[in-house]
């Protein structure tokens, strides 16, 4: 699942500190917090994720910790990577928990704080690119894992992780290859644990549910004519009219979710994202336009699409 904005985001530390308080000392909690500043400080931004990078840094900490790895690569330069703490009943079906190493865009610009610096704030509030969606979920599973680890804990289950790339692009080389693939078969994987929402402070929310993205195009041509004449089946009259029936569809979800008949997961969203004109002119009148759609369906709560192209 992706998010849904380019402005800046932050991540409350709160989390973390439910995961530290109870055994460690300050020093560990820095120790963890600049970790996780140290994945952020990595770009993976679309459209030119690191992901050499990335797959450095999770293979390191996998070695610390003391997980069994592989790098499985089904597109060149598009690592999959998984880590693997072995359960005491093998022939068990495992718990896969899944997080995606890339993150969608930002404009340095428009950030209070650079999208890659990591800036911890006098709140102890984390700004950077990736810090909701998803780098903290993937460092987590490793920071609990740690301790867990430490205090000796042996889980039944084996416990698989998978760091994937793409999914902000649509996950078809990273987490879909590894859908489709042997090793997967062999992974046995019965649960998956993936992204969800954030939050603010130590309550999390859990919910099940998949969103589905349909990218539509909508391709309007018409009759090409002079500029000087009136005439009939232009490009843009014909656009107008499957958007018009776009928005109408939309307005209605959107209706059902602003009275409080529907969750913002049960609705469809339909976000036009892309509008591409063709060949302005004065007079020839040839018009051929692009247009992006997507429609995010879902089953349950997770609530937010997002697109770019
Ligand atoms: C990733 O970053 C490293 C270190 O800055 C650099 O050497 C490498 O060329 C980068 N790889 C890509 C694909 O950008
Ligand atoms: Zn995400």
């Amino acid at each position: 699942m992706a998010s849904s904005s380019y402005s800046p985001h932050f991540l409350s530390l709160g989390i973390f500190f439910l995961l530290i308080t109870t055994t460690s000392s300050e020093e560990e909690s820095a120790t963890i917090i600049s970790r996780f500043q140290q994945y952020l400080q990595i770009d993976t931004a679309h459209p030119n994720p690191n992901y050499s990078l990335s797959t450095t840094f999770i293979l390191s900490l996998a070695e610390s910790i003391g997980l069994q790895y592989e790098t499985l690569e089904f597109a060149k330069g598009k690592p999959v990577v998984i880590l693997k703490w072995p359960g005491e009943k093998t022939q068990l079906s495992s718990i896969l928990l899944n997080s995606h190493t890339d993150v969608v865009p930002s404009e340095n610009h428009k950030w209070v704080h650079p999208p890659l610096s990591a800036h911890i704030d006098f709140n102890g509030d984390i700004y950077a690119r990736g810090s909701q969606d998803m780098k903290c979920v993937g460092l987590q599973y490793l920071e609990a894992i740690k301790r867990l680890k430490r205090n000796g804990f042996k889980p039944v289950r084996t416990v698989y992780l998978s760091f994937v790339p793409d999914e902000e692009i649509g996950g078809v080389d990273g987490a879909g290859a590894l859908a489709n693939s042997k090793n997967f078969e062999k992974m046995n994987v019965a649960v998956v644990l993936d992204e969800g929402l954030a939050s603010p402070n130590e309550n999390y929310r859990v919910f099940y549910g998949e969103r589905s993205p349909w990218w539509l195009v909508i391709k309007a041509v018409g009759s090409p004519a002079h500029g000087s004449k009136l005439y009939e089946n232009s490009a843009m009259e014909n656009l107008q009219k499957s958007l018009e029936s776009v928005w109408r569809f939309r307005a209605s979800q959107f209706d059902l979710l602003k009275s409080g008949l529907k969750e913002e997961g049960e609705v469809i969203s339909v976000n036009p994202v892309f509008l591409k004109a063709g060949i302005p002119s004065p007079t020839v009148q040839m018009i051929l336009f692009s247009f992006y759609l997507s429609l995010c369906p879902s089953t349950t709560y997770p609530s937010f699409c997002y697109q770019w192209n």
